[in-house]
């Protein structure tokens, strides 16, 4: 969703802003923006530029940009249309306040009839431009009141951070917020719900909504808390608590990003989706590294849960959304499969919402690849109000989610920056594994012959999905045929309709082409309908499923309704060939594996789909990497 970068230091802003706009672009926005001011210039002159469309938009700005503060912006519309004038940054009547903003304001409209009531007039339809308003009441406000006081201590406040905590304690929603003043050498930055962090450079400091967009100048980071807000100079910076009236400083421990810049480039790929999905062999490397033991025959990872409790878990929640909601109906089917425990799924938007049964006995996972989206955040705050232990599957470090949840593990992916999620399916899928073993041994479900065999096969992944990769040609003839087809079916029985869902997202993304996803049985009872000549249906059979025979029947009544049927197949024999107009195989390995091999030649499949329809595969229209609001 949008993006947020802030500079402040000795050198010249523009080209920084920039830059870290487009490191962020991969995160979806509709219009951007950049300010910057020169802490030198005595006439503290503001400059600012705003543009619809593509970051591209504010290249060769460098006369109008000039100055070595600033902060820029891209937008994905909340309220009002994407424009140039509801792009941000948003600034006060005078043009001496600028502000940028992640998230929405909730009361936004109640702040604005109180607003208007002073005098205020507003001139876009968006939050944004309320908050700085409210920001701007409440600094005239404290100026004033501070220039009549005569204690010394009064006088040395800063009115901007008191109008900055008055205005956010009126504030009811979700903000990133980073925002300066003509007169202030400072940048001021406060987070509720949605992410920002310092980047803490020699004699310079950074603030971003995502490390990706300053990774070229530092990686020592600071990751701001709710709550937190933030006061940057060119040379320190201090760190408040919204809830601390004296204005006292936090101390917090920083961090290091430990992945560099070449991961957010398309090393030599078209697309970041091609790169992302080409990279998986190393990525799965990367996330089994270390963590599993075939000498102890156990998974390296702390759970930080009492034996009692893993003993007597009484049900799992697995809560997530999109691409994550997929991996979790996976590991729902294995973790019943193999322990037995009643584990339900439901996405987050949901869960929320519906009032639900936890009791102290239940884990609650939450899967996020960003481990920042808004419902599933939400949802992981409210399953720890009720008491249950959370887990988190995240692959974002230091995210909001990986700092809330009780215990978790990194799915060590390394940056996602297409929308479309690819290695952060094949990565969680392989954790929900390794939490399948852990749990299973801990509770002796599982015994050390299958877990011997089940950490064998697990090391072998990174060569499978290599494996996996090998269809190229095939694929492309597919997309070929698939390309101008209005509609396509994707079916799948038991573990592999997780990844029929998988699949039908990732069509329907990039390549904009409808795609629906049934459990095979289900065709018959209505969808089956729909069927003509030549509709594409995509499928797996995997030999030795114990549903093998079913899932030929499948294939059958499609076919007898004249499908075209695409399988996704651990073995071709004559008996499939008779069945299947194209055949997709990948290497034979048991269920537990299947959603993270089954899923590759589907990537590629809406990858060279969306390529061969000439759509715009890493920033899908309508769509954003990160969905940080409601
Ligand atoms: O960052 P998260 O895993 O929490 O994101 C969840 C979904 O928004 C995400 O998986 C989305 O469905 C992807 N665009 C799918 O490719």
């Amino acid at each position: 969703m949008c993006g947020i970068i802030g500079y402040i230091g000795p050198k010249v802003a523009y080209p920084i802003l920039l830059t870290g706009l487009k490191r962020m672009e991969y995160r979806g926005y509709d219009s951007a923006g950049i300010s910057t001011i020169s802490i030198e210039d005595n006439q503290r002159a503001v400059n600012i530029v705003k543009k619809q469309g593509k970051v591209s938009n504010l290249e060769n700005k460098q006369t109008e940009l000039q100055g070595n503060l600033g902060l820029a912006h891209t937008r994905w519309a909340t309220h009002g249309q994407p424009s140039e004038l509801n792009s941000h940054p948003h600034f006060n009547d005078d043009k001496s306040l600028m502000l940028v903003h992640n998230g929405i304001i909730e009361n936004y409209l109640t702040i604005k009839r109180n607003l208007e009531q002073r005098g205020y007039v507003f001139h876009t339809q968006t939050d944004t431009e309320v908050l700085t308003k409210l920001i701007d009441y409440y600094h005239k406000k404290c100026k004033q009141k501070l220039s009549t006081t005569l204690q010394n201590y009064e006088q040395k406040k800063d009115p901007l951070e008191l109008a900055l905590r008055a205005a956010l304690h009126d504030v009811v929603g979700a903000y990133g917020i980073v925002l300066f003043h003509k007169d202030t050498n400072k940048l001021y930055a406060a987070k509720h719900g949605s992410p920002l962090v310092i980047g803490i450079g020699k004699n310079e400091h950074f603030v971003a909504s995502d490390p990706a967009a300053f990774l070229d100048h530092t990686r020592r980071v600071l990751y701001l808390e709710d709550e937190d807000i933030a006061i940057i100079k060119e040379n320190s910076y201090e760190l408040k608590s919204l809830c601390s009236h004296n204005g006292e400083c936090i101390k917090r421990k920083e961090d290091l990003v430990d992945w560099d810049i070449t991961a957010v480039e398309k090393n030599g790929y078209e697309h970041f989706m091609l790169k992302e999905i080409m990279e998986q062999p190393q990525t799965l490397a990367n996330c089994l590294a270390g963590r599993l033991d075939p000498q102890l025959n156990d998974i390296k990872f702390t759970l930080k849960l009492t034996l009692n409790f893993i003993k007597n878990i009484k049900r799992i929640s697995i809560i997530a959304c999109g691409t994550s909601s997929y991996a979790a109906m996976a590991g729902k089917f294995l973790i019943e499969k193999y322990l037995r425990i009643p584990t339900e799924v439901e996405v987050a938007s949901e869960w929320r919402y519906k009032n639900p049964i936890i009791s102290k006995d239940d884990l609650v996972i939450v899967i996020s690849q960003s481990g920042e989206t808004a419902d599933t955040l939400a949802a992981l705050k409210l399953a720890k109000q009720f008491g249950a232990k959370t887990f988190g599957i995240i692959n974002v470090v230091g995210s909001t989610m990986s700092r809330e949840v009780d215990s978790g593990i990194y799915i060590h992916a390394g940056p996602e920056i297409c929308v479309a999620s690819t290695k952060a399916f094949t990565a969680q899928v392989l954790c929900l594994n390794f939490l399948l073993i852990k749990l299973g041994k801990i509770r002796g479900d599982l015994t050390e012959t299958q877990i011997q065999r089940m950490i064998s096969n697990l090391l072998n992944t990174p060569e499978l999905v290599k494996q996996s990769l090998n269809n190229i040609e095939q694929i492309k003839a597919a997309a070929n045929l698939i390309k101008d087809k209005q509609s396509i079916f994707y079916l799948g029985r038991g573990i592999n309709f997780a990844t029929a869902k998988e699949g039908a997202i990732k069509i329907k993304e990039i390549s904009y082409i409808h795609a629906e996803d049934f459990a095979s049985g289900e065709m018959k009872h209505g969808p089956i309908a729909l069927l003509e000549k030549g509709f594409p249906v995509v499928t797996f059979v995997n030999k030795n499923d114990p549903l093998y025979e079913k899932n030929l029947s499948s294939i059958q009544e499609a076919k007898a309704r004249g499908a075209y049927i695409i399988v996704v197949a651990d073995h071709i024999d004559s008996t499939l060939q008779s069945y299947a107009d194209t055949i997709l195989q990948v290497p034979k390995v048991p269920d537990y594996l299947q959603p993270l091999i089954n899923t590759i030649p589907l990537q590629l499949l809406a990858y060279y789909t969306a390529k061969l329809r000439g759509c715009e595969i890493d920033q899908p229209k309508n769509l954003a990497k990160s969905v940080t609001v409601e």
